[in-house]
């Protein structure tokens, strides 16, 4: 193990040649607020240009991947303040341009960005009680990160549209038939699987390995057109009454009551 730093509630670390990236801000479920997003965007652009870093690896903490988008900075947003949306746009906008591989362990609850996320990822490997879920419609949003795009392609447009547009949670089995997920692993060695595959990639010959990702990841331009068109839609419903409903009653702990905004 070596190098590494704490900033805030993102852990870098380097673990023999992978970079390490863990979601730590248990009390919050992982929820990520933009210092967070900005410190994943630090981190991979880092190591994308570190010759010693093979490929990069999100992980979660305290039985929980990450909670999604933290919902205070959303209603923030909503009325206004621009800084934490642009800390996510930078995330998603460079999900697409990542050079080196990037793999992720799942643990618990991957809600939002954190299911979203793993759709740019080349190898996934969750524990069997790992839950994934995209309520962005329930929120009064819409798809961002180009899963518009990657969840339709990679798992059929229905299995995308029941997560996506119902918002239904899907488990690691149901995950691992829809294409997303390499192996379901037992907690305990979720870790180490992990770090393993990241091991076996540091061996590979590194020029062949960038150039064959590009090769089978495709249109890098299509993804970053698609990313950008829905952060367009999504910062306009951010400011929309129904979202902001959904968010209030989210931090109030009540079910949102969308009657009022239905259309005239
Ligand atoms: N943003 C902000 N705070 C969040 C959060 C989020 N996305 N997810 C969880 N939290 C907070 C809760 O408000 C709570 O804070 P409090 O202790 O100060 O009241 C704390 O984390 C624990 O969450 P809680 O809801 O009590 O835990 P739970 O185990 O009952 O439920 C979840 C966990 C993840 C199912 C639930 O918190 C949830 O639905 N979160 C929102 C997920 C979401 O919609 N994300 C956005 C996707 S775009």
């Amino acid at each position: 193990m070596s190098g590494g730093g704490d900033m805030g509630n993102i852990e870098v670390r380097r673990v023999g040649a992978a970079q390490v990236m863990r979601f730590n801000r248990p009390e919050k479920k992982n929820a990520l607020t933009g210092e967070m997003y900005d410190a994943l965007s630090d981190a991979l652009e880092a190591g994308d240009s570190d010759g010693a870093v093979a490929a990069h690896i999100f992980l979660g903490s305290g039985s929980v991947f990450t909670a999604g988008n933290d919902i205070g900075e959303f209603l923030a947003s909503s009325g206004g303040d621009q800084a934490a949306l642009g800390a996510v746009l930078r995330f998603v906008r460079l999900l697409a341009r990542v050079a080196k591989p990037m793999l992720a362990g799942v643990d618990g609850l991957a809600v939002g960005i954190g299911t979203t996320l793993l759709f740019h990822c080349d190898m996934v490997y969750a524990s069997p009680t790992a839950r994934f879920q995209t309520p962005f419609l329930d929120l009064g949003l819409v798809p961002e990160a180009a899963s518009s795009l990657l969840m339709p392609a990679r798992m059929g447009y229905a299995r995308a549209f029941e997560m996506l547009v119902l918002g239904k949670a899907m488990d690691a089995a149901a995950m691992q038939s829809a294409g997303l997920i390499n192996a379901i692993v037992p907690v305990e060695q979720l870790e180490a699987r992990v770090m393993g595959v990241a091991a076996e990639l540091a061996r590979k010959p590194p020029a062949a390995l960038t150039q064959a990702r590009r090769l089978m990841r495709g249109d890098v331009e299509a993804l970053s057109r698609r990313t950008d068109d829905e952060a367009a839609i999504f910062a306009r419903q951010l400011q929309s009454s129904e979202a902001r409903e959904a968010f209030q009653a989210f931090l109030e702990k009540r079910a949102p009551d969308f009657s009022k905004h239905r259309g005239s």
